[in-house]
């Protein structure tokens, strides 16, 4: 079995190199982004392991079947960037990771809260822009358990999310389009996403980005939102209207946000060996407000993580060659 893994970054490059060892299969990799031209060096190769939040597009899976390529196997939980008819008419079969640690992921939002609530930004700012070094009422900050942490979304992350601010000592209040069913009753699930809104100290995002949750968090809910409210995106950029978020982080309508997904990720973002200068405007803004932190897509980013990513996505492309039915296969 020949594999060929796109979009390779170098702290994934031991994993790789193990997994191939382990599992006794042939595997290439390169740093290469997965699109319709760059397909063609996956010509002889049984299958695919990619990463990447730009677009799978119909382009690329009618390459796919030009070339006979078969599988796809991602090594991320996100689906929201790929035409899954299109790889359905071109007997593409898919599979991610869905739950290669979402301790991670939640771990960061928590992170990004405690930064928020504690001013750090303020403090850093003092520092790095007035080269000053003393306290501030400006940095006077909040307990977690103070607060009350509304999580949108109630899946994996949320849930492990929902752990960790509880934990801290958080009253927490969850919204979910569809319930899960089998959740302890630590928290409560709100009647509404205006309770969430109206009643969050801290709203974290946790649900896949979805047609109809397009700029779900836009000019009007933040209208409706505590002016000392923090809001976290751990999720997907599509989720959150970018341009009203700035306005409301300016104008004040609420106090501080964690964004580490932004729309448009460019393809760079993934570019472990890049050098290039970020000309992303929005990016460029939300770096320099104290009571912003932003940060490339890297909740996932722990030596754990890595290492599932890797281990069952060429698991997963192995059950597939083999003409197995994977149990993370994407419908
Ligand atoms: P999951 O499928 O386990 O849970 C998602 C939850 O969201 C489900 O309970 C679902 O019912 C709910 N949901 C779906 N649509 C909704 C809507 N419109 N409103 C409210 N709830 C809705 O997924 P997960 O593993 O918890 O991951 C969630 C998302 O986190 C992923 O889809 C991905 O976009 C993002 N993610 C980001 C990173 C990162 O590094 N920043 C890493 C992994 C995943
Ligand atoms: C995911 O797993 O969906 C992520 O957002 C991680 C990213 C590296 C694609």
């Amino acid at each position: 079995m020949k594999f060929i893994v796109y979009n390779v970054r170098d702290d994934e490059i031991p994993f790789i190199e193990k997994g191939g060892k382990d599992h006794g299969i042939e595997v290439k990799y390169t740093t290469t982004t997965l699109n319709q031209e760059t397909v063609e060096e996956a010509a002889g190769f049984d299958g695919i392991s990619c990463l990447q939040t730009i677009q799978y597009s119909a382009e690329l899976f009618e390459s796919f079947s030009r070339l006979g390529m078969k599988y796809l196997s991602l090594r991320n939980v996100g689906v929201d960037n790929i035409d899954l008819p299109a790889a359905k008419a071109n007997g593409v079969k898919i599979t991610n990771v869905p739950a290669y640690s979402p301790e991670s992921i939640a771990e960061f939002a928590v992170m990004m809260s405690l930064y928020l609530s504690r001013k750090v930004g303020y403090m850093r700012q003092q520092l790095d822009q007035k080269h000053e070094f003393h306290f501030s009422p400006d940095f006077m900050g909040r307990l977690i358990s103070e607060q009350t942490v509304g999580v949108v979304g109630t899946g994996r992350i949320g849930q492990a999310a929902i752990k960790l601010f509880q934990g801290l000592g958080a009253k927490v209040i969850a919204y979910d389009k569809y319930p899960q069913k089998n959740v302890d009753n630590s928290f409560v699930y709100t009647k509404s996403l205006e309770q969430i809104y109206q009643e969050s100290d801290i709203i974290s995002i946790h649900m896949p980005a979805t047609d109809d949750n397009y700029h779900q968090f836009n000019h009007e809910v933040f209208e409706q939102m505590k002016d000392t409210a923090i809001l976290i995106n751990t999720a997907r950029g599509s989720i959150v209207d970018t341009d009203d978020l700035t306005f409301a982080l300016q104008s004040g309508e609420i106090a501080g946000a964690g964004i580490d997904t932004i729309e448009n990720e460019s393809a760079d973002l993934q570019d472990s060996r890049s050098t290039k200068k970020v000309s992303d405007p929005d990016v460029l803004k939300m770096s320099m407000m104290p009571n912003v932190l932003i940060t490339p897509h890297s909740a996932f980013h722990t030596s754990e993580a890595v290492k599932n990513m890797i281990d069952i996505s060429l698991g997963n492309l192995e059950t597939m060659v083999t003409g197995e039915t994977p149990k993370d296969l994407v419908d």
